[in-house]
């Protein structure tokens, strides 16, 4: 029998998850681009998407083998894009050269994101043959119009299938993400959404409030007028999923996720306890040895650089010293958990915004660790934190 199951918010376990070893993989291809999505997507038609997924497949083989070796991985995560657009046999190639590369322990953690139409019991089978135990599926949400608003290509049953489909084959943990506030889309309509995927007894759930992206068609149907997402609403919902999240016995361990003990995800984990990650596919962005990379987004010339044998970065950074202290300090304060005391806290709280922050109850300083108390608020958090080194939101955000 294995101990007691460390609950995800436990302070502990944030802190060793900050030393685990992960792998990121960026697969891009989608059937089509959701309007309220800036991630590095490639549709039919755009550049380099003629090439097929085979050949970016084995782009990223030859990628992952450019990397220098390093520790065996314990967590590896396949994001998108659509992960689910490619067949489990050429997910099991990626996961093979990893292994080759690299080495992954007995019992990491392999997880994917999936979209409900990608999914059957057949995929199912042959993601877990191929090492994946962790599954998360874009559901979005439940509600017919607000699937439609946001243009999404399934329906609430699809969605609700291969769920309980994901359970019946034997993944150690299935997860649900959900958006909210979605213009025209009630308080109700969102708690009948929550109730649903609850009931679906996931082991995990993201919920993100609906973000206008700059140069998204969700971006210009608001500048020519259509209604934006209202911040009051998405309070509102956010406190509904974090009251029905809770009553479900799922515990919150990051601003927008929740999951049973025993469910956290190791590679979001790791990351925001600033860990060392190693990322591969167009517009991946990785952390290793002090150093911030990231690719290249355009799947073209993603290609192209890899067929002349190099990396195909589009830049890096080396963060040094208070920088990347900062840094840490500013993605460990989106974990439940917080961050341990230190210097660089005491300037913090020392600090007039950290002050009114504490006062205001936003902060919590405890005896030995320093957490943010009103999540929504973690963004207020994060700016006075940078404006100890003299950088913005932008610098740090988004690691998609
Ligand atoms: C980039 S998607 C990739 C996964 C999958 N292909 C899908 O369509 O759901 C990862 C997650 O980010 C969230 N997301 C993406 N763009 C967002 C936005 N503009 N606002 C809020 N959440 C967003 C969604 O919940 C989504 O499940």
């Amino acid at each position: 029998m294995t101990g007691p199951v460390v609950r995800p918010d436990d302070p502990l376990l944030a802190d060793e998850a900050a030393r685990l070893s992960s792998a990121y993989v960026h697969v891009p291809f989608c059937a089509r681009r959701c309007p309220y999505c800036d991630f590095a997507v490639v549709v039919d038609g755009d550049p380099g998407a003629d090439a097929g997924t085979d050949a970016y497949v084995e782009a990223v083989v030859s990628e992952i083998a450019m990397e220098r070796p390093w520790v065996p991985l314990d967590a590896i995560a396949f994001g998108g894009g659509t992960p689910s657009r490619l067949p489990a046999a050429s997910l099991g190639r990626i996961i093979g050269a990893l292994r080759d590369r690299f080495g992954v322990v007995d019992g990491a953690e392999v997880a994917i994101e999936v979209n409900p139409e990608d999914w059957t019991d057949r995929y199912a089978d042959e993601l877990l043959a191929v090492g994946f135990d962790r599954v998360s599926f874009g559901v979005q949400s439940f509600d017919p119009r607000t699937l439609a608003s946001l243009g999404r290509r399934h329906g609430p049953g699809q969605a609700e299938a291969a769920v309980v489909s994901a359970r019946r084959a034997g993944f150690r943990s299935v997860g649900i993400d959900l958006i909210y506030g979605t213009p025209g889309e009630g308080l109700d309509r969102w708690v009948a959404t929550v109730r649903r995927a609850l009931a679906l007894d996931v082991d995990h759930l993201s919920a993100y409030a609906l973000t206008v992206e700059r140069g998204t068609e969700l971006s210009r149907s608001i500048l020519a007028g259509a209604p934006a997402p209202d911040p009051d609403h998405q309070a509102d919902a956010y406190e509904a999923v974090s009251e029905l999240a809770a009553a479900a016995g799922l515990v919150r361990y990051e601003v927008s996720n929740w999951a049973r003990p025993g469910h956290h995800s190791r590679y979001n984990l790791a990351t925001w306890g600033g860990g060392e990650f190693v990322a591969f596919g167009t517009g991946a962005h990785d952390h290793r040895d002090g150093v911030r990379a990231r690719n290249v987004r355009r799947l073209d010339v993603y290609l192209d650089r890899v067929a002349a044998g190099l990396r195909p970065r589009a830049g890096a950074e080396r963060l040094e010293g208070e920088a990347a202290d900062v840094e840490r300090l500013v993605l460990g304060l989106r974990r439940v958990a917080g961050v341990r005391r230190d210097e660089l806290v005491e300037r913090l709280v020392a600090g007039p915004a950290g002050r009114r922050l504490v006062a205001a109850g936003v902060l919590r300083v405890g005896a030995d660790r320093l957490a943010v108390e009103r999540p929504l608020l973690t963004d207020e958090v994060s700016r006075a934190a940078l404006a100890l080194v003299g950088r913005d939101l932008s610098v740090s955000d988004g690691d998609c």
